[in-house]
């Protein structure tokens, strides 16, 4: 298959097998994927909650609007945006870039200073904008890895977010659900599996100037 076939075999998996676990070796692989993605400034101001236990995935069905896919996929992944960034995070990046490139942290500071004078200033909905923006990415990295793997997903906007927020205890760590992704594998009573794509003509999406 190439990569257009894998965009092809991927849809939004409307019921998921229960019963279907993914092996850990494929979590590791898109784990591998969200954690490689992208993000501004290379800080990664995000973190996903991978939730496999039945009692919490059923407390957050009701969160979700019954969206069963919550309960029966085999992972549930919570992208959890930051809502305020910490001195905390800019330093971990700058000190792991030193140690990963060998790079003096000394000479790296003026820049960990130019990140913290942009960011630590930023109100929250501001902030909470952009980190969000950037867990779409993460999103999009797992959405892809998982349909190479011939594994599943659903990525789900439709859930009550101070809900998940509460059930999570998300807001004392600053943190927000951005979006959730459902992962497993499609029951075959799953009807949707066999619906066409519908897209627009490459003409009316792309415009060369
Ligand atoms: C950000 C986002 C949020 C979505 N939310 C939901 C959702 O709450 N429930 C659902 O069943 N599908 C949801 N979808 C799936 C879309 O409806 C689906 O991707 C779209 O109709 C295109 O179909 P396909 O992904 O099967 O090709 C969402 C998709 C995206 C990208």
């Amino acid at each position: 298959m190439d990569i257009v076939d894998y965009y092809n075999w991927r849809y939004a998996t409307k019921k998921f097998n229960p019963k279907k676990r993914i092996a850990s070796s494929d979590l590791e692989l898109i784990k591998e994927a969200v954690r490689l993605a992208p993000s501004s400034y290379g800080l990664q101001l995000f973190k996903v909650l991978i939730i496999e236990d039945t009692s919490l995935k059923e407390k957050l069905l009701k969160a979700s609007f019954n969206q069963h896919q919550v309960v029966d996929c085999s992972h549930l992944f919570v992208f959890c945006n930051y809502t305020k960034v910490f001195e905390n995070d800019i330093d971990l990046y700058i000190n792991t870039k030193s140690k990963v490139n060998k790079h003096p942290l000394n000479e790296l500071q003026g820049y960990g200073s130019f990140l913290k004078n942009n960011l630590l200033k930023k109100e929250t909905t501001e902030t909470s904008i952009w980190t969000t923006n950037q867990v779409y990415i993460a999103l999009a990295h797992l959405m892809t890895a998982c349909a190479t793997l011939q594994i599943d997903s659903c990525p789900i906007e439709g859930f009550d977010t101070d809900k998940y927020n509460t059930i999570l205890n998300l807001k004392e760590r600053h943190m927000n659900t951005a979006v959730i992704a459902a992962v497993g594998y499609r029951s075959n009573e799953d009807l949707t599996q066999n619906q066409k794509k519908v897209r627009k003509a490459s003409n009316v999406l792309f415009e060369t100037i």
